[in-house]
């Protein structure tokens, strides 16, 4: 059995094959070919935070993989990071396990995929500003992924804590291809933006509608229980909107379900699944226009493909 650190993962898996791998499993989660149980989720109210079991059996991949990974947004006033994460994976013809690994990298790479994905097939193909809300540990996979299928001229980043956006800004700009500069609010991020990014751990609205242009698109990646959501309930409700898992997002993720509670669309509101929209069964863009919204809560079946673009650098079968 091989046990791995996220550094082993950030030197061994390039961006753009988690992108492909991410976008097929997408795709066969679509077409019904996984073992997707919803995640297990723990809330552990007395240390605010959460630790979610995910499994999966992916059999074109021929792996079966879970993942624990733990939310702890308190954990930053310890000197820790928010989540942490590590992925076991069993050979399913025999249940041995291959692979033991540290799982924020991996857990980046593929949240990252999504939002590259999302943006593939909702994204103007125009687009030449990209706005980042929430500067922490997601934020580098989030751009790093998306400008695999984008490329903005400039890239615009903020955070509650702006000192965060100032110092991710310096780190990141020498791995992108463009300008990154630091917004003051979430506003001006999005106001100036093209496609924009939500990767924070607020519970409450960090999105306006009235701040969201026509033709915006947006990836929200961050909320992931229903009592919290990112973007203001009638925003979704006005967007078309696309989800990881129909029933991932109608069982966890507040953005979609506050709308909902609150009378201001119906579950038929969700036009797709990515994956519905990369097998062409559903559309995606159909205009210039319309407000694209993607809303991850994160499935197993990334960590995956993830797992398995990982395995094929090791040469492991
Ligand atoms: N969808 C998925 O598949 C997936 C995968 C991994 C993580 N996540 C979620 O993504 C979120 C971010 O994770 P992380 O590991 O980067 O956390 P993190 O704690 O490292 O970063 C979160 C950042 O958001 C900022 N923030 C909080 N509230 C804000 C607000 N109101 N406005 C602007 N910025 C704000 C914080 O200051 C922090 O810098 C979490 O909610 C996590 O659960 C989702």
């Amino acid at each position: 059995m091989l046990l791995l650190t996220d550094e082993d993962v950030e030197r061994l898996v390039p961006v753009a094959e988690v992108v492909k791998a991410v976008e097929k499993a997408f795709k066969n989660l679509s077409l019904g070919r996984d073992i997707t149980p919803l995640r297990t989720r723990i809330n552990v109210k007395a240390h605010d935070g959460d630790i979610l079991f995910m499994p999966c059996y992916v059999p074109d991949l021929g792996i079966a993989t879970v993942k624990i990974v733990s939310v702890y947004p308190s954990n930053a006033s310890k000197g820790l990071p928010t989540t942490h994460a590590a992925v076991v994976v069993a050979d399913p013809e025999t249940g041995v396990v291959k692979l033991v690994t540290e799982a924020r990298a991996l857990t980046g790479l593929r949240t990252g995929a999504a939002t590259a994905v999302a943006a593939k097939y909702l994204a103007r193909r125009d687009s030449r500003v990209i706005g980042l809300v929430g500067c922490g540990y997601q934020a580098k996979w989030q751009l790093l992924a998306l400008t695999t299928v984008l490329s903005p001229a400039k890239i615009l980043v903020t955070d509650i804590i702006l000192e965060r956006a100032d110092q991710f800004s310096k780190d990141i700009s020498p791995h992108l291809g463009c300008e990154v500069l630091v917004a003051a609010s979430a506003e001006s991020v999005v106001r100036s933006s093209d496609v924009v990014v939500t990767a924070t751990t607020s519970k409450e609205p960090v999105v306006k509608d009235e701040w969201v242009a026509q033709g915006t698109h947006i990836s929200a990646i961050g909320a992931f229980t229903p009592d919290a959501n990112e973007l203001e309930p009638k925003l979704v409700a006005r967007a078309k909107v696309v989800v990881d898992s129909r029933q991932a997002a109608l069982s966890e993720a507040g953005d979609i379900i506050k709308p909902i509670q609150m009378g201001l669309m119906t579950a038929d509101h969700i036009h797709a699944e990515l994956g519905e929209v990369a097998l062409g069964h559903k559309p995606g863009r159909v205009n210039e226009s319309e407000v694209t919204v993607f809303k991850s809560v994160g499935l197993a079946v990334q960590d995956a493909a993830a797992a398995r673009v990982l395995l094929d650098h090791l040469r492991v079968k």
